[in-house]
């Protein structure tokens, strides 16, 4: 998978612009804050529909401008296509794929993008809402069931809080309390699945890349967390939810007392370990460092033999954050697809890297 071009219509600091890229690496280089995320931001978009910066259109689009425009030409399942997505402020996005209009999911099917930034680096220590978002990302982008199911859970789950939040005040609303629950153990369920599944397949696919990169036989190990109860997360749907049942009726009393949602995949993590210790609590910076460029790494071989093509990489700041032992492991990595890499002017990545250089500046791209 490749782009070969995009223009941005009053797309955040860009009125007007076009930009070619090489089909294999392209460093984004420049000053701060002259728009070299934005770039990555408006390809990441042409993945999903989605930002990774905002929930909110309203801030994609322009200062001056009331609409955006993303147009981009993509290569992908071996034939060129031609991507639009506009954005308009209070109405849903406009997404077409060779005149044919689409929505996110199908957008996935389509072009497959991993996202690295400095955040991604401190993965193994931050709570753990960063390491869900790292499997949901992941699943969503080759699994669209599974963007589905989660979107549903997301409805359950802030509208259980709300009522959660507000029985006190107003108690008819416990009349739908456990009907909520109970749609919530449902597609818990199905996002366990999904989930447990993923994680055996990123301990298989990690633990060589870090070995490898951690140069003296490091054992990394990824293991899924879940629901206390729930016996086996290979089991069925409907086994898992009986298991998930258990739990939600266990604590709905404490629910009701602390207001919040305590039975349910949203409180999952992945528990990472080096040489069999509890990565988060033992493991020096540098080590979960490497781990977390192993998972990277990782989900990106895993998009390769899911679709056959390799994702595009989007490296946003990560490089000059690595000492260069480290940076020359990513670069020697990323060979076979895609990469675009944004980078201050005056960092020396670029000749290092080699490929493409575009400056940017002002929102202008040369
Ligand atoms: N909606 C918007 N309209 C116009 N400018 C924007 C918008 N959102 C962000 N910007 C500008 O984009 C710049 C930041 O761009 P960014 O790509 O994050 O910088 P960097 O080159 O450091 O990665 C800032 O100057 C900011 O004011
Ligand atoms: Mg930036």
């Amino acid at each position: 998978m490749r782009i070969d071009r995009i223009a941005l219509n009053g797309f955040r600091n860009y009125e007007w612009e076009t930009v070619r890229f090489a089909p294999d690496t392209n460093v984004i280089a420049g000053p701060n804050a002259q728009g070299k995320t934005n770039l990555l931001e408006a390809v990441y978009l042409l993945s999903c529909a989605r930002s990774f910066r905002t929930r909110f259109d309203r801030e994609l689009v322009g200062f001056a401008f009331s609409e955006a425009e993303l147009l981009a030409e993509i290569w992908s399942h071996e034939r060129a296509h031609t991507v639009k997505i506009r954005l308009h402020p209070g109405q849903t996005k406009r997404i077409t794929v060779n005149g044919v209009k689409k929505n996110a999911s199908e957008l996935s099917e389509l072009l497959n993008v991993v996202l690295f930034c400095p955040d991604d680096l401190n993965l193994i220590k931050e709570g753990a809402a960063v390491r869900r978002r790292l499997l949901d990302n992941a699943i969503s982008q080759i699994r669209p069931r599974y963007a589905a199911y989660l979107s549903e859970f997301n409805r359950l789950y802030e509208h259980k809080t709300r009522i959660l939040k507000d029985w006190r005040e107003k108690p008819s609303l416990l009349e739908t309390l456990d009907e909520f629950s109970d749609g919530m153990c449902r597609a818990s369920a199905q996002l366990i699945r999904y989930r447990a599944a993923y994680t055996a397949r990123l301990n298989e696919t990690a633990p060589p890349i870090h070995r490898e990169f951690s140069g003296d036989g490091e054992e990394l190990t990824i293991r899924y967390k879940t629901v206390s109860t729930v016996r086996d997360p290979f089991a069925s749907a409907k086994e898992i939810y009986y298991d998930l049942c258990d739990h939600q009726e266990s604590h709905r009393r404490a629910e009701l007392e602390s207001a919040q949602c305590l039975s349910g995949a949203h409180k999952d993590d992945l528990e990472i370990f080096i040489n069999g210790r509890a990565a988060r609590s033992y493991a020096s910076q540098g080590q979960t460092r490497t781990a977390a460029l192993s998972l990277k790494l990782a989900e990106r071989d895993i998009l390769l033999t899911e679709t056959g093509e390799y994702p595009i990489l989007l490296l946003d700041d990560v490089l000059s954050e690595l000492d260069s032992r480290r940076q020359e492991f990513v670069l020697n990595r990323i060979g076979g697809g895609q990469t675009l890499i944004t980078c201050c002017e005056d960092d020396a990545i670029s000749e290092r890297t080699g490929g493409q250089v575009l400056f940017v500046n002002g929102g202008h791209i040369r």
